[in-house]
């Protein structure tokens, strides 16, 4: 028996006298080591040595769910057999091996708990003599609990993320499939288990997050025996890997948290792990130039823009789209990374000194690993793209993927954007991806996953050589957000929604898995250019504040009062952000009101946000219940006004039980308006 502790979970494994490996228990840490290998029913019409739940599974033994290693010798076509299996567990991991010694190939799986997340990832070791195909290997696999009886994945397509798909799962195959060669809009590599009743408060859930930028699958697939899994892994085109002898290959990482309370569970879970991965920063107030001005940018209409962020509170100045070499549109000009002459007739240094001279720093926005035919990079290396040597490729958004898995390619780029960052004092970079891979070939061999292991490379050698620089993750909106990336990055473009009521959902269904601070919120214009609706100023800064805040609409064509309400929005958010970006979020269930907090980590204070939505259906029950609260503890509550006069006042003193118990008569009763309340812990 072998078994691992989180710091809430536990995980016990046994190898049986068959050989097999056996998930004996996955639950809440577990006292006694008494659990057993579940018996498993011979049925009729069955095999007589039926297999359980194992981990590891493979075919051959009359177990006809998905396997966790396809893959064949490609002289002499034998598939691989797990002929030999073992179980250890050492410094805290479990390590799991099948190993077939007529080939030579060994699957190494090691399990482990971090930030009480389940980090399950395999390795594949080649010490035969001929080269193997690997047709796919799980990153993860495991039987699925016996109460998960529901399925949920996301939906979505640019500007309009975040969509919560949830489906009974009876018995058959339910997927969460990305071969766009980015994680795309419809939520990313990420899949949940649930018990019917689980809600964002209460529930069991098990959501695993393949770590990972690249083509993906995830799905819970049930026999009609009842024998459920859930897999997570890259996917690999035909013949994308074929390991030569010696060669070794390893997955990318599923990380997998089991919640006893509810999505808030799994959320905090994946928080704290990813807060552990990626880099703490200070969270600068930002403004962007994009909605405000798309193309149109140069230097004198920059710095009048900078002059006014910075009265509103901005604190970085991030110059989008539109700042490089003959720009005007999306036709053009990708590649070709030094600034427009007309626009920026010196440089970008005047505007940079003139950021600096309002006490902001300055980001660029780049999408390096783009090309646009029409650009003197193109011109330069037409075989640098992906697709080569295949004329005439299929564009998108105009734009040509350059192949990362050259290692020219990726000097080059290193080279260009270290340039422009030590030439200019930049110290933050948005980084896009305007398109999908396709074709994700090079001389017809599919390279899907060297270009996403080549992204990680250059990131890797940028950040490491620009230790004072930020990177965002964004790909049109909200096309590259996963746990893959996140070391590399401080934040993620959540969206090109920047209307707040969308963005309350996106923002919701974004936070399963990535902490608030790290998702980009920004205040944008009104009416909002993608919806034409006009919603009001406190709205979209409530909306904005449990984010990483900034603006993206022109300071010029706010009105006075608008101003007002923002530059007191943005005052609140510099006083709260630092204990902020360490909070546990609390989603309470419902959506409109949509109740959500942010509690420090040491719970003495909270925030809770309230936001009505939509012509409350229940205006005579005007109560908020909140969550995520100690019931012993007693809070003080002070509610602050993004406008007006008091700028704040006290509502009372309460205690944690009877806030997420009776509740409190707050309710905004109006659509698209909000509250916002602070609640400090008071001793006893
Ligand atoms: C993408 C991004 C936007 C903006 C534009 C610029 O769509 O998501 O925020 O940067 O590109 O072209």
């Amino acid at each position: 028996m072998a078994r691992i502790d989180g710091e809430t979970l536990s995980l016990i494994a046994e190898q049986g006298e068959d050989g097999e490996i056996y998930l004996t228990y996955f639950g809440p840490i577990s006292q006694t080591d008494t659990a057993a290998a579940p018996s498993f029913n011979r049925l009729p019409a069955s095999p007589d040595q039926p297999v359980g739940p194992v981990l590891l599974p493979m075919p051959g033994r009359g177990f006809h769910g998905v396997a966790s290693l396809e893959a064949f010798d490609l002289n002499a076509r034998q598939v691989f057999q797990a002929a030999e299996r073992q179980l250890e567990a050492s410094d805290g991991a479990l390590t799991l091996t099948a190993r077939d010694p007529g080939l030579g190939l060994s699957l190494v799986q090691t399990l482990r708990f971090e930030a009480d997340v389940l980090v399950s990832q395999a390795r594949l070791q080649h010490s035969g003599s001929n080269p193997i195909v690997i047709q796919r290997v799980a990153s993860a696999l495991i039987p699925a609990p016996d109460w998960a009886s529901e399925v949920l994945t996301h939906s979505g397509h640019w500007g309009r993320e975040g969509h919560v798909e949830r489906r009974a799962w009876t018995v058959g195959r339910i997927g969460q499939i990305g071969r766009g060669g980015r994680p795309g809009f419809d939520g990313g590599p990420t899949l949940t288990l649930t018990e019917p009743a689980t809600t964002e408060e209460t529930g069991r859930a098990l959501t695993a997050h393949l770590a990972w930028s690249g083509p993906f699958q995830l799905s819970a697939e049930r026999q009609s025996d009842g024998r459920g899994q859930l897999l997570a892994e890259a996917v690999y085109g035909p013949g994308e890997w074929v390991l030569a002898p010696g060669d070794q290959l390893t997955t990318p990482e599923t990380w997998l948290a089991l919640s006893h309370s509810g999505f808030n569970g799994l959320s905090e879970r994946f928080h704290n792990l990813i807060r552990t991965r990626s880099r703490p920063v200070e969270r600068k107030v930002h403004f962007n130039t994009w909605e405000g001005r798309y193309f149109d940018v140069d230097e004198a209409s920059c710095v009048a823009l900078a002059k006014d962020a910075a009265k509103l509170g901005a604190e970085r100045f991030i110059l989008d789209d539109g700042w490089f070499k003959a720009r005007r549109d999306d036709t053009t000009s990708l590649g070709d990374w030094t600034p427009d002459p007309e626009r920026f007739p010196n440089g970008l240094v005047p505007l940079i000194e003139a950021v600096h001279a309002e006490h902001m720093s300055f980001g660029l926005w780049l999408e390096p690993e783009m090309v646009s035919e029409k650009s003197q990079l193109f011109a330069a290396h037409p075989d640098w793209v992906l697709g080569h040597p295949q004329t005439s490729l299929p564009t998108g958004r105009n734009q040509l993927v350059l192949d990362l898995a050259l290692a020219e390619v990726r000097d080059h780029l290193f080279e260009v954007i270290s340039k422009l960052l030590s030439g200019n004092a930049i110290d933050y970079i948005k980084w896009d991806c305007n398109r999908d891979l396709y074709p994700a070939t090079r001389e017809g061999v599919v390279r899907a996953q060297a270009q996403t292991e080549g992204l990680y490379a250059l990131l890797e050698r940028l950040t490491t050589a620009h230790p004072g620089v930020e990177f965002e993750s964004c790909a049109s909106g909200g096309g590259r957000i996963d746990g893959g990336i996140a070391p590399f990055v401080t934040r993620f473009w959540t969206s090109d929604a920047t209307d707040a009521l969308d963005r309350v959902r996106i923002q919701r269904a974004a936070s399963l898995i990535i902490p608030s601070e790290m998702l980009g919120a920004h205040v944008g214009p009104s009416p909002n250019p993608m919806t034409g609706r006009q919603i009001p100023m406190a709205f979209r800064v409530l909306t904005a504040l449990f984010g990483h805040l900034g603006i993206e609409a022109d300071p010029a064509k706010l009105t006075e009062e608008e101003r007002a309400v923002l530059a007191r929005g943005i005052a609140l958010y510099k006083r709260h952000r630092d204990w902020m970006g360490a909070a546990r979020l609390v989603r309470c269930d419902g959506t409109d009101p949509d109740v959500s907090l942010l509690v420090a980590e040491d719970g003495s204070k909270a925030l809770a946000r309230i936001l009505r939505c939509d012509t409350a259906s229940h205006p005579v029950m005007p109560r908020i219940r909140l969550a995520g609260l100690e019931p012993e503890a007693h809070y003080a509550l002070t509610e602050t006004a993004l406008s007006g006069d008091p700028a704040e006042w006290p509502l009372g003193t309460f205690s944690g039980a009877g806030l997420m118990g009776e509740g409190l008569d707050l309710d905004p009763i109006q659509p698209q308006t909000g509250r916002i309340i602070l609640l400090e812990g008071q001793t006893p």
